[in-house]
C-alpha cells in the first residue's frame, strides 16, 4: 500500500507534475531537488521557480537536496514508493560535462537503489529512462519523405519502436550511456534483489512546466521563439525529423498506476505514440495556429545521436496498464505551453 512517495527532481518538468498529480490522488509527497538544472542550463532553464509555483501544498514536503547526499537514504526509508526523475537530462550538454552527467545519472540512481535494498522493504521504484539508451540504432532504418515528415520504408514500424531495439555497438553520447547504465542497474536490482523496479524509456515529454532552452525540451523553446521572433536553428534532417510528444501529466499518471500495481524489472517505451507524432516542419504550422506567429529558421549541423524518426510503440505499456490513457493531444499541449510562456513573457 503506497501512502507517501519520494519524488526526486521534484521541481523539474516531470517531477513537479508527479507531485501535483499524486497529491490530487490523496498521497503525501516528499520532493527533493537541488536546482541543478539552473547550474546546467542557466537562468532560462532553471526549475527553481517551479517549486514556488507548483509545490506549495500542505501534502508536499519539498526540500532542497542533492540525490547524492547521504541523508537521502533516510528519506527512502520513510516512503512507500519512489519516482526518480532527477537527472542531467540533455544529450548535447552531456558531451561537454561527461563526468557530472555520469555522477548524477549513474551514481545518484545507484545510491537510491542501494537505499531501497538496505531499507529491506520492497519499495516500488520508477526510473525515468530515455529512448537515447538505443543510441543511433533508430537511425539505421531506412526512411523516406512523405509530405512534411519522414516515415519508415518498412511499414511494420508504422506504430513505432518497441522495447526490442538493441542498445549496443553504436553512438549514444555520454547521456545515452549514463542513462543506459542506470537503466541496467535499475533492472538488475529487480533481478538480483527482487525489488519492484521499472524503467520507462521516454522521448519527448513536455507541458506548461517545461523550461524553454535550446538544449532540452524543444517544444517550449520553439513556441518561445515564435512568440519573441528570434530565429531557430534546426540541427540536421531539414526539419523532417519526427518526434512523438507526451504531456508530463499523462506520464505522471502512468507512474502512479505503476506504484499502485507494480511489476518487477520491467522496461517500457513510453511516448505520445503515432497520434501525438509530429515533424519539426509540421510543428511550425501548429505553433503558428496556436500563437499567430510563424517561426523563422535556419539550418545547422546534425547533432550527435539525434534521431531521424522516433515514434513509440505503446503496445507493452498499454497491455500492462490497460486503464491508462493519453489525455493530452498535440494541440492542447502546444496551447498550454503558449499560455504559460505568454504569461512569463508578459510578467518579465
Ligand atoms: N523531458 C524529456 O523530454 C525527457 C525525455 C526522456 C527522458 N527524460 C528523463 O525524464 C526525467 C525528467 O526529465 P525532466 O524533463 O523533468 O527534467 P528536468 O530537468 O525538468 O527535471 C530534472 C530535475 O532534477 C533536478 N536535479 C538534477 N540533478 C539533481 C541532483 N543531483 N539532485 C537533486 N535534483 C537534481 C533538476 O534541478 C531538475 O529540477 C529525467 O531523468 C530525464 O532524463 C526526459
Amino acid at each position: 500500500m503506497v501512502n507517501t512517495v519520494l519524488v526526486t527532481g521534484g521541481a523539474g518538468l516531470v517531477g513537479s507534475e508527479c507531485c501535483r498529480l499524486l497529491v490530487s490522488h490523496g498521497y503525501d509527497v516528499i520532493s527533493i531537488d537541488n536546482y541543478e538544472r539552473g547550474e546546467i542550463f542557466g537562468t532560462d532553464g532553471d526549475t527553481e521557480q517551479n517549486a514556488d509555483r507548483y509545490l506549495e501544498h500542505e501534502n508536499i514536503d519539498h526540500r532542497v537536496l542533492d540525490i547524492r547526499d547521504e541523508t537521502v537514504t533516510g528519506l527512502v526509508a520513510e516512503v512507500d514508493g519512489v519516482i526518480h526523475t532527477a537527472a542531467q537530462p540533455s544529450h548535447p550538454k552531456s558531451i561537454d560535462i561527461p563526468y557530472e552527467d555520469f555522477d548524477i545519472n549513474v551514481r545518484g540512481t545507484l545510491q537510491l537503489l542501494e537505499a531501497i535494498r538496505k531499507d529491506g522493504e520492497n519499495t516500488p521504484f520508477v526510473f525515468c529512462s530515455t529512448n537515447k539508451v538505443y543510441g543511433e540504432v533508430p537511425n539505421y532504418f531506412a526512411y523516406e519523405r512523405v509530405g512534411e515528415r519522414f516515415e519508415p520504408v518498412d511499414h511494420t514500424l508504422y506504430d513505432g519502436f518497441d522495447e526490442g531495439l538493441r542498445i549496443d555497438q553504436n553512438k549514444h553520447t555520454p547521456f545515452g550511456v549514463s542513462k543506459a547504465a542506470a537503466d541496467l542497474y535499475v533492472q538488475e536490482y529487480a533481478e538480483l534483489y527482487g525489488i519492484d523496479t521499472a524503467c520507462f524509456r521516454m522521448g519527448c515529454i513536455t507541458g506548461g512546466a517545461a523550461r524553454a532552452v535550446e538544449l532540452h525540451n524543444w517544444e517550449p523553446y520553439f513556441v518561445k521563439l515564435a512568440l519573441t521572433g528570434e530565429e531557430l536553428t534546426i540541427y540536421g534532417y531539414e526539419g523532417y525529423q519526427v518526434r512523438d510528444v507526451i504531456h508530463a501529466r499523462d506520464l505522471a499518471d502512468l507512474f502512479r498506476r505503476y506504484l499502485e500495481d507494480p511489476r518487477s524489472g520491467e522496461v517500457y517505451n513510453v511516448g505520445g505514440g503515432r497520434e501525438n507524432s509530429i515533424s519539426l516542419r509540421e510543428s511550425f504550422d501548429l505553433i503558428e495556429d496556436v500563437t499567430g506567429s510563424r517561426i523563422d529558421y535556419t539550418h545547422g549541423e546534425r547533432r550527435e545521436a539525434d534521431h531521424k524518426w522516433w515514434i513509440t510503440d505503446l503496445s507493452k505499456v498499454r497491455s500492462h496498464y490497460p486503464d491508462w490513457e493519453i489525455e493530452y493531444g498535440l494541440r492542447e499541449i502546444f496551447e498550454e505551453i503558449a499560455t504559460e510562456l505568454r504569461n512569463e513573457i508578459d510578467g518579465a
